[in-house]
């Protein structure tokens, strides 16, 4: 089944905030976490059925640091400590990849920082149903 891109900047956030700041993006910008446990983006993804999907987060991070987010589904804790390892610059973006159980219809993904570095600078979400893999061959 097709992906679903979701942009950062259209979702609900807690202390986050949108920006534009560095280049890349996809969409009209990014999400800016506040570097702080607890701050997170969500997100109302949609599943045609209940099923799994593979979750692709686009995002940049400079280190030193580390960024680690939990991913909750509807509540529940899906992923803990999800890995975030730096990009090299806040303008190279790349993905994390996890994947998750949906139900069918809407559902709430949040990525939530875990230390107290918030999380890293996140672009989208890209939400591909039944984990279909849609890289090209090479
Ligand atoms: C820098 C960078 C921000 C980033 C922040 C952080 O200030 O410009 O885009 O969000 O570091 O550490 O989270």
């Amino acid at each position: 089944q097709a992906s679903t891109v979701y942009e950062a900047e259209s979702a609900s956030l807690s202390q986050a905030t949108v920006a534009n700041n560095h280049t890349g993006y996809t969409g009209t910008g990014f999400v800016d976490y506040t570097n702080i446990v607890g701050s997170y983006v969500e997100f109302t993804v949609n599943a045609p059925a209940a099923g799994s999907a593979r979750l692709d987060f686009r995002y940049a991070f400079d280190a030193p640091d580390n960024r680690p987010m939990d991913v909750t589904v509807n509540g529940t804790t899906a992923v803990s400590n999800l890995g975030f390892p730096t990009t090299g610059s806040w303008t190279t973006w790349q993905v994390a990849t996890t994947t998750v159980n949906l139900k069918a219809g809407s559902n709430k993904v949040r990525a939530t920082a875990t230390t107290a570095n918030g999380g890293p600078n996140l672009d989208n979400v890209t939400v591909t149903p039944n984990n279909v893999d849609t890289t090209p061959p090479t």
